[in-house]
C-alpha cells in the first residue's frame, strides 16, 4: 500500500493559498488537498475542485482531490498504483459521476457532462488502454475521432499526419498490425481529430519502447506547443514532471503534493515518498 503522506503534513496553510503559484521557492511545495482552487473558476482552463467519486456505491476513490490547469500548461498527474489518477481523469471526462465537488471549463460548470458533450466542447481524453480499434485501419480510427464533425475530418487527418508522420504514410494499414507504439500514435491522433484545447492523457508511454517512450514525450511537448493545452497521468514520474508546467502528486484519492515540475522533482519528501519507487527512468 502507498504511505500516507498526510502523517508527516505541517498545516497545509502554510503554503498560503493566497501564496501559491510560480514564485513559491524550490522545496516549498504545497502538500495539500484543495487549497489550491482559489480564484473563481473563470481564471482557470479547467478546474476539478474538491471532487469526490467512485464506482462502486458508497465506496468514495477520489475522496476530495483537485486541479487545476492553465491556458497553455501541461500538468502532470503522478502516484502510486491505485492511488486514483485514472479516476481523476475518467471522472473530469464524464465518464465517472461526481459524488460531491465541481468541475469547470472556463468558468462554467461541467459536473455531470456527459463524454461526447465536453469532445463538442473541446475536450479530448485518449484513455490508459485499448484505446485504439484494433479491426480498423489508422485512417478509420482517425475518422471515428472526428465523427461529430464529418466536414472537417480532411483538414484535421492532414494536420495529425503533419504532427504524426507514420499516421498518413501507415493509412491503410490496420490497428491491430502496429506496434504498442504506433497505436498510441493513433490513440493520441484520433483525440486530436476534433481540435481539442484540452487533452487528456492517461499514461501514454505504459509498456512502450524507451525510443517510443521518448518519441511521446517529444509529441505531448508538440502538441502543447501547437495549443492544446495537457493534464497527463504518468507512471515515468521524473520524465513527465521534467516537461510538465507544474504537477500533483495523488495519494489515496486525493491530493499529497503540488508544485511545479521542478519543485517536485526537488522536493526531499516527493523524492523519497514517490519518484523513488516510481519509474526511476
Ligand atoms: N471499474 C472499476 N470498478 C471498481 N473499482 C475500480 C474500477 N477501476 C478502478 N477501481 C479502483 O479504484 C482505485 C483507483 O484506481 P485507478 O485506476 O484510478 O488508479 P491509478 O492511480 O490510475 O492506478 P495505476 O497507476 O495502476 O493506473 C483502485 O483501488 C481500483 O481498484
Ligand atoms: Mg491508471
Amino acid at each position: 500500500m502507498s504511505t500516507n503522506a498526510d502523517d508527516s503534513t505541517p498545516d497545509a496553510s502554510a503554503a498560503g493559498p493566497g501564496t501559491a503559484g510560480e514564485s513559491r521557492p524550490v522545496g516549498a511545495v504545497e502538500r495539500s488537498g484543495g487549497a489550491e482552487v482559489d480564484r473563481p473558476y473563470s481564471d482557470y482552463l479547467l478546474v476539478a475542485d474538491d471532487v469526490v467519486a467512485g464506482y462502486v456505491p458508497e465506496v468514495n476513490i477520489l475522496t476530495g482531490c483537485s486541479l487545476t490547469l492553465n491556458e497553455g500548461e501541461v500538468v502532470a498527474v503522478i502516484g502510486p498504483n491505485g492511488a486514483g489518477k485514472s479516476t481523476l481523469i475518467k471522472t473530469i471526462f464524464g465518464l465517472i459521476p461526481v459524488r460531491s465537488g465541481e468541475l469547470a471549463l472556463r468558468g462554467t460548470s461541467i459536473t455531470g457532462m456527459a463524454a461526447h458533450e465536453l469532445v463538442e466542447h473541446g475536450v479530448g481524453y485518449v484513455p490508459q488502454s485499448q484505446n485504439v480499434f484494433p479491426s480498423l485501419t489508422i485512417e478509420e480510427n482517425l475518422e471515428m475521432g472526428a465523427f461529430l464533425r464529418p466536414e472537417i475530418v480532411r483538414d484535421r487527418f492532414d494536420m495529425v499526419a503533419g504532427l504524426f508522420p507514420l499516421l498518413g504514410k501507415r493509412r491503410k494499414a490496420k490497428a491491430n498490425s502496429l506496434s504498442g507504439g504506433e497505436r498510441q500514435m493513433v490513440a493520441m491522433g484520433r483525440a486530436l481529430m476534433m481540435e481539442p484545447r484540452v487533452l487528456l492523457l492517461d499514461e501514454p508511454t505504459a509498456g512502450l519502447s524507451p525510443v517510443y517512450q521518448d518519441e511521446v514525450f517529444q509529441r505531448v511537448q508538440e502538441i502543447n506547443s501547437i495549443g492544446v493545452s495537457i493534464i497527463m497521468v504518468e507512471q515515468n514520474a521524473r520524465r513527465c514532471l521534467q516537461i510538465a508546467d507544474r504537477g500533483y502528486v495523488l495519494d489515496q484519492g486525493h491530493n499529497a503534493y503540488t508544485g511545479t515540475g521542478t519543485e517536485l522533482l526537488r522536493d526531499p519528501n516527493v523524492i523519497e515518498l514517490y519518484l523513488g519507487t516510481l519509474a526511476g527512468a
